[in-house]
This record gives structure tokens, sequence and C-alpha cells, in this order.
């Protein structure tokens, strides 16, 4: 339940991965039966440091609640340097959603190895519980108004 006062909000929330250790761990986590929430919708990218801010501004644009990362290990990515550029260009997205209204809380980013089903699914859980405290994406309370 929502401590924002909206009991009823359930967050839309998408999460772009790497189709390398992210993509693997939501398999293992599948294999291993480990629910996750059905809030998440799943986008897969070659490498994480393909997510360009302007992807992650167009999914908030286009009505998502929060939005994560997830990719490899640092050290482990299938394109050497791609996580890293990643977990840069969030940092750089976190300050610009704080700047425009949306807040950085909304975004992050999460590392995970492919036997990492638990874990995947944990970053899923944790994402929608602070989302869904943190209420809708302003851009939507406002078309709602
Ligand atoms: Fe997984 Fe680069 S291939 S983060």
């Amino acid at each position: 339940m929502s401590d924002n006062g909206n009991h009823t909000f359930e967050p839309e929330i998408t999460a772009f991965m790497c189709i390398y250790c992210a993509d693997m761990s939501a398999d293992t986590a599948g294999a291993l039966h480990v629910q996750y929430p059905a809030n998440v919708k799943l986008v897969k990218m070659p490498c994480t440091g393909k997510t360009d801010v302007k992807y992650i501004l167009d999914a908030f644009e286009h009505g998502a609640d929060g939005v994560y990362v997830v990719g490899c290990p640092i050290g482990n990515c299938h394109h050497v340097r791609g996580n890293e550029r990643a977990r840069k260009r969030i940092e750089r997205a976190k300050k610009l959603l704080d700047e425009i209204g949306i807040g950085g809380q909304r975004l992050d980013i999460f590392f995970v190895s492919g036997g990492m089903g638990e874990t995947f699914a944990r970053c899923a859980h944790e994402m929608t519980e602070r989302i869904r405290a943190l209420g809708p994406n302003p851009l939507r309370a406002k078309e709602r108004d």
C-alpha cells in the first residue's frame, strides 16, 4: 500500500536491461520461480551503454512512473565499459530529472550477474516499492488534473 495517500496507485515501471547478464538473471529468476512485480516492463538492449538519456526521458514522457537499468557487473560488461558509461549517464539523468521536477529518485541502475535471479527480482521489488511510495510520475499526475 502506498504511503502517499493514493491507495489505488500501481506504478508503471520501465526496466532497460542488457541481453547478457541482466537478461540471464531474469531467466534465472524464472527458472527458480522467483516472483517479481508485474508492474515492470522489460526492454532489452544490446548493452546498458546503449541506454541513451533520451530513452529514459521518453519513457517518463510516455507515462512511466519509474525507470531503471540493469546491466552486467562492473568489469564484466560484454562491451567492455558500456555499464560504466551507463552508470555515469544515469547520474547525469538523475540530476536532470531533479531539475525538471520529475525527481531523480525515480531512476536507478543495478548490476547483476547471470546467476543472480533473486537479485534481479529484488531490484524489481525495490523499485516498485520506492515508486509506489513516491506516487505517480508528476507528468501523469498533471494529465489527470
Ligand atoms: Fe551487459 Fe554491457 S553487455 S552491461
